[in-house]
């Protein structure tokens, strides 16, 4: 798989995260923490929750677009049953959090989380509203590229991946240290959606199409 470094200087904050031992899991194995651990059911999804769009009394501001794909495993088999999740910025690039100082106006229509299950084809499908690019402070002029965060679970939440999606020809892809920490291009380039016809709908959302596949997309850290 190609991860990208846990330490990578130009992403400053890997300096203080990125482990200066060496990780303990490769040796215990992770079977005794997965089968020890807790799990997470199907039961409690809500129909609206892969729906980012119809979460509030009115509709978010932005472009609307549907945003799809399979999770794969290794061998191109899909994954059924995974939970999917996302957190994604408004339209205007900022975050519903705290933690998100951004001068842009929140939108008090969009929370932007979802989450949903793949289908028996390891199908997913979101309805959202294309995020904006927002600044982040990691060095001057510092914008990252529009991206939705991913998650992706397995049957015990010590199985998780975590990764971002982009849009396609995004101008900011060069001068992100996130994205370029990734070290050959072919790579980053499985994490850009792909611009689709067919997913498009008419008069109503423009369609992204981003296949997961385990052991190939970059995940992070
Ligand atoms: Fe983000």
């Amino acid at each position: 798989m190609t991860h990208p470094p846990y330490l990578h200087p130009g992403y400053r904050s890997t300096v203080l995260r990125a482990p200066s031992q060496d990780l303990l899991m490769p040796k215990l194995g992770p079977d005794s923490v997965e089968l020890t651990s807790p799990v997470f059911g199907h039961q409690e999804l809500g129909l609206r929750d892969h729906d980012l769009t119809v979460q509030h009394a009115g509709e978010p501001l932005g472009e609307r677009i549907v945003v799809t794909g399979r999770v794969l495993d290794g061998a191109g088999r899909p994954v059924r049953g995974a939970l999917v999740e996302v957190w994604q910025a408004n339209a205007s690039g900022r975050y519903h959090h705290l933690g998100d100082l951004h001068p842009a106006p929140l939108d008090p229509n969009f929370t932007g989380a979802g989450r949903c299950l793949t289908d028996g084809d390891g199908r997913y499908r979101f309805v959202t509203i294309k995020p904006g690019a927002y600044p982040w402070g990691n060095h001057h002029n510092a914008w990252r590229p529009a991206h939705i965060h991913f998650s992706v679970f397995g049957t015990a939440f010590t199985q998780r991946l975590v990764t971002q999606m982009y849009f396609p020809g995004d101008p900011l892809f060069a001068y992100d240290p996130i994205f370029q920490s990734i070290p050959d291009e072919r790579d980053r380039e499985k994490l850009v959606s792909r611009f689709d016809m067919d997913t498009t709908t008419p008069e109503w959302a423009l369609g992204y199409q981003w296949d997961i596949v385990l052991d190939d997309t970059p995940m992070e850290a």
